[in-house]
């Protein structure tokens, strides 16, 4: 199997790139021109929604395809409803805006977008309504965000997922992130790669910025939308080229913790961590230790459908060039 890498890669909009363009409040600007107050609402108290889409370049075609872009603005339209923000834009708008954005940036190679959708006035006052906000895209070359090749170690987290009484998890709040952040150090500074985190009443939910799949007795099974995680898009991909490429069932599900360690296979699933192998939790192999087979040929077919590869899934992206 031939999965592009680029460990390591450095983001268009760090320092190193000041002159990428962004999109911040309906202008297009250099990076280093974007800035936002000290005082900004949402840097204070995680009052912004954003999303992380994927573009994956083709060498071969020497074409970029964004992937999923409308599934990921409404998603953002969505979670601005719950937190009282208003896109300033259709969802039309926004997919012409980030083609504009990519094509500026001239990338050819893998790119990471991330519109966010924030509370921007200056003002000290913890609440939603009457505070102004503001709308910015940035983008940025990314490669892996956790390894697809080797399947990674994870842990169950000591914390647990937001609740949807609490901060609702099926909104992608900057705010939230706090939640992910404890669960993913955690991990990292114990010796593993990720967190598998439960619900407040002990069920498996999600990996700290991915969903989760195991596969059982001949059917995939993943947590249902009401287990306080992120409906994922990648998720819902997912679902589909199980039921129609595998053949196999997929029941959404709760899942106790225990059935991570007895599962024959198991992964993560994201935009970020794309499809991501688990071969080992609470240093408990699963299965044998090595990548599924059914998630390894699910591997195959999502890296070819988003690199543009195979035309049946050509719906699900919009080439940039
Ligand atoms: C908490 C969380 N769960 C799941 C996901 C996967 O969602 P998607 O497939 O839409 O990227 C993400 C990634 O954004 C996430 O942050």
């Amino acid at each position: 199997m031939s999965i592009e890498t680029q460990r390591g890669a450095k983001p268009a909009t760090s320092p190193e790139h000041p002159n990428s363009w962004v999109y911040l409040n309906g202008e297009y600007r250099r990076y280093q021109d974007a800035r936002i107050g000290l005082m900004t609402h949402a840097l204070h108290y995680g009052t912004g929604c954003f999303e992380g889409i994927r573009a994956y370049w083709n060498a071969g075609k020497s074409q970029l395809y964004l992937l999923q872009g409308g599934p990921h603005y409404e998603r953002l339209r969505r979670s601005g409803n719950i937190m009282r923000m208003t896109l300033p834009h259709t969802t039309e708008e926004l997919l012409n805006i980030t083609m504009e954005l990519l094509r500026r940036n001239e990338y050819q190679g893998d790119v990471y977008i991330r519109p966010l959708l924030f509370k921007s006035a200056e003002i000290i006052g913890v609440r939603l309504h009457g505070v102004p906000e503001s709308f910015a895209i940035y983008t940025a070359p990314f490669g892996n965000y956790v390894d697809v090749e080797n399947g990674i170690r994870c842990m169950v987290s000591s914390w647990r997922r937001v609740s949807d009484q609490s901060l609702p998890a099926r909104a992608k709040v900057t705010g939230a992130y706090a939640n992910s952040a404890l669960a993913k150090s955690e991990a990292e500074e114990g010796g593993f790669d990720e967190a598998i985190v439960l619900t407040v009443d002990g069920h498996v939910s999600e990996g700290s910025a991915e969903n989760l799949f195991l596969y059982k007795e001949g059917e995939f099974v993943t947590p249902p939308v009401t287990d306080d995680i992120l409906e994922g898009i990648t998720r819902k991909l997912i679902i589909k080229l199980i039921e129609d490429e595998l053949g196999k069932r997929v029941v959404e599900r709760s899942i106790d913790r225990t059935e991570l360690y007895t599962c024959d296979e198991l992964f993560l699933c994201g935009t970020g961590a794309q499809i991501s192998p688990v071969i080992e939790v609470d240093r408990r192999t699963v299965a044998d230790g090595k990548i599924g087979e059914f998630t390894g040929e699910l591997q195959e077919i999502y890296f070819g459908a988003c690199r543009g590869d195979n035309p049946k899934y050509s719906d699900w992206s919009l080439p940039v060039y």
